[in-house]
């Protein structure tokens, strides 16, 4: 995290460069008039940092336009003059920048800086507060630092900010106003409600929501104060401690006074003697994050004497003993492609956002929560929207909102199913968080119709509605169960007669001798499929092998990464009391002809490891089948004709690509004979793969 580097847009030419002027310009208008910016931050920052170079080497275009070195990018907003300017801060991206600042504080100043505070940055907007005689009077946003814009009507809104404080004094305070995520998801919901647009992120909505005059509905935001300062009225005592106190006691101070300060938060102001606790403070404050309810876009370390603040100054744009340190950006733009509708082993049925990937906080998202149906509502989402994405730590990313001025026109509706996406029956739709009728029963018979499909178990007479009765009446609550059914059980089922029980036991019975490949495919372990539970079956062998097997074992098989194996690991041990249930109901646990492989920790561990099957016909080949097959091959399933290749020591596979070694076309085989033509990939009939294959059929 310390390391962060401050990548930067380049800039060529003097033509780019005005480009990049004007981007920033109307980025900077957006992010400060409250209508959320078409730049995510990091975008903004490394363009500006773009700018500042070209301007570096090129100080001959320099265009009196340019975010550079002014307050709020240039954006000019409001008509009250500050009391004092209002300024911004520089920004260091990394310890060593850190270090190289304090150093150049401590020169400028003659001397170490005896204690710095550290706190965190709040994400919001500045804002000045008068109070005269100890009321609250005037509420000022920063504007271009100069002067800012009146917005008293915000009074009684803001909480942490008192209409009335502890002591009749007249003080300024200055301080971030900001929205807690519950405050923000209210604001929200009151401002849809009432036929707007939801804000983007919490940043904007405090933005918005401050400076609308005429609001239908009432929202709530939160102060934190981080100045007090005198202003005109303000007792000559008073002023002098303002002027002298430290900044850690100015905070005691406006705390005193009733005004809210990060005090109160898991994140409190604290100060250090040396910029190493100064690191470590940093270091700690971003690993509480993600546990805030607000936003922190960075930590401020600032020289807490008020001797040293005077010596060091002020610049034009920022004061010269404050930094502060950027932390990664947690919220950026991307695009919703797709929403996926899961249902959770309660039956809770759940939206899923499916994103253009984006680095977020260390990581690349493709997916974030939408939480349920009313909240793609309330959040006004579109398919194809643009939208601002949250995620930070170990925080399961969120879409947040719809950036509904970059809209342009192509968007569609979200559609929402009609029927339980996983077992087709009805949508209980009480309750927000939507389920599907049959609630947890919908995993079982949905689990259960997998399992004795025809590529896994493949159990005659057991259709999906006979699955239905049977989990109805409490007899089974996996396909496990399916093995423990006796007799009078199944006979006491609706239409069911002697013939037609003793079928159905004796196809169950004939189940508990299917190869470990398909047991293990019954499993229905996410992330694997028929071809890869024969890949996983064949590698280890055993249901013993398979169980002891950890994430690197299972790296092992071809098409296995390591996120996949984490996966299947974290099911097989999850699903371990169906698998004991199998056992112990006498199911077939090897795989016939696959080399035993003995379980990770057995005694056999450090034998020989079993040969591999390279002196099989299709060994170490890719293949492709499609088309209708003929010859001997007619009649055979996909999934069959697969088998039939792994069987003979081939890799089944369902597209074509350079890596294919061979494709099995039969009529009809359209665009994937086309493709392996252009590839160059050996291409062969139906019956032509039958004789090379002739012993394994
Ligand atoms: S001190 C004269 N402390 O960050 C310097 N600012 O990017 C005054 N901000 O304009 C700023 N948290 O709106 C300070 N703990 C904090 C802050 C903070 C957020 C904002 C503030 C400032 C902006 C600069």
């Amino acid at each position: 995290m310390t390391e962060t580097p401050a990548p930067t847009t380049e800039i060529g030419d003097q033509a780019a460069y005005a480009a990049a002027v004007q981007t920033a310009v109307t980025a900077s208008a957006a992010y400060y008039g409250a209508r959320h910016s078409t730049l995510d931050d990091d975008a903004f920052d490394r363009l500006v940092r773009g700018i500042a170079a070209y301007e570096t080497a090129h100080p001959e275009h320099v265009l009196p336009d340019s975010p550079t070195g002014k307050v709020a990018g240039g954006a000019v907003i409001g008509d009250v003059p500050h009391t004092v300017p209002m300024l911004s801060l520089d920004n260091v991206f990394s310890a060593d920048e850190l270090e190289s600042w304090a150093a150049g504080v401590a020169r400028r100043i003659g001397r170490d800086v005896g204690t710095w505070s550290v706190e965190p940055k709040l994400d919001g907007l500045a804002i000045s507060a008068r109070y005269t005689g100890g009321r609250l009077v005037q509420l000022v946003t920063r504007g271009d630092g100069a002067a800012g814009e009146d917005v008293s009507h915000g009074m009684g809104m803001i909480v942490g900010l008192p209409e009335e404080l502890a002591e009749p004094v007249t003080v300024e305070l200055r301080g971030e106003v900001l929205m807690t995520r519950d405050q923000f998801e209210a604001a929200n919901e009151a401002r849809t409600g009432a036929g707007g647009a939801a804000f983007a992120n919490p940043r904007s909505a405090a933005a918005g929501s401050l400076r609308a005059k005429d609001r239908a509905y009432q929202v709530e935001m939160t102060f934190f104060a981080y100045g007090a300062l005198p202003m005109e009225g303000t007792d000559e005592p008073l002023a002098e401690r303002l002027r002298e106190l430290p900044y850690s006691g100015l905070m005691e101070l406006a705390a005193g006074l009733g005004a809210r300060t990060v005090a109160v938060t898991p994140v409190p102001g604290t100060t250090a003697t040396t910029v190493e606790a100064v690191l470590a403070r940093v270091q700690e404050i971003a690993a509480l994050r993600a546990d805030l309810d607000f936003g922190i876009d960075g930590i401020v370390i600032k020289a807490d004497a008020a001797a040293d603040q005077a010596d060091a100054g002020l610049s034009s744009r920022a004061p010269r003993w404050a930094i502060a340190y950027k932390l990664p950006a947690v919220e950026k733009i991307t695009r919703l492609i797709g929403v996926e509708w899961n249902v959770g082993r309660t039956g809770v049925i759940a939206p899923r956002a499916e994103l253009e990937e984006v680095e977020l906080d260390g990581s690349l998202v493709r997916y974030a929560t939408l939480h349920n149906a009313a909240d793609i509502e309330r959040r006004g989402l579109l398919l194809g929207d643009h939208v601002t994405v949250y995620k930070a730590g170990d925080v399961i990313p969120r879409v947040e909102a719809p950036v509904a001025h970059l809209r342009t026109g192509d968007e569609k509706p979200i559609e929402a199913p009609e029927v339980c996406p996983r077992c087709g029956d009805e949508i209980d739709r009480s309750q927000q968080r939507w389920r599907c009728v049959r609630g947890r029963d919908c995993h079982a018979v949905a689990s259960v119709r997998y399992a004795v499909g025809r590529d896994q178990l493949d159990i005659e007479g057991l259709a999906g509605s006979r699955i239905d009765q049977l989990v109805e009446a409490g007899l089974i609550t996996d396909f496990a169960d399916l093995f423990a059914l006796d007799h009078d059980q199944v006979i006491g089922l609706e239409r069911m007669g002697e013939t037609s029980t003793a079928n159905l036991l004796a196809a169950i019975e004939a189940a508990k001798a299917k190869p470990l490949n398909k047991v293990f495919c019954a499993l229905g372990v996410r992330l694997t499929g028929r071809s890869m539970s024969r890949r996983i079956a064949r590698h280890f062998g055993t249901m013993d092998a398979i169980r002891a097997a950890d994430a690197e074992a299972f790296q092992e098989v071809d098409g296995i990464g390591p996120e996949r194996a984490s996966t299947v690991v974290a099911e097989i041990a999850e699903l371990a009391p169906l698998i004991d249930k199998l056992v112990a109901a006498g199911v077939t646990m090897t795989e016939p002809g696959a080399p035993a492989r003995p379980a990770a920790g057995s005694a056999d561990e450090a034998d020989e490891p079993a040969a591999e099957p390279a002196d099989l016909p299709l060994a170490g080949m890719s293949i492709v089948a499609t088309g209708a097959m003929s010859g001997p091959l007619d009649g055979l399933s996909r999934n069959e004709v697969n088998e039939l290749i792994e069987r003979a020591g081939g890799r089944a596979s369902s597209s074509v690509s350079a890596k294919t070694s061979l494709l099995v076309a039969g009529e009809k085989a359209g665009s994937k004979r086309a493709k392996a033509e252009k590839l160059g990939v050996e291409i062969v009939t139906p019956e032509e793969f039958a004789a090379r294959v002739a012993a394994y059929l």
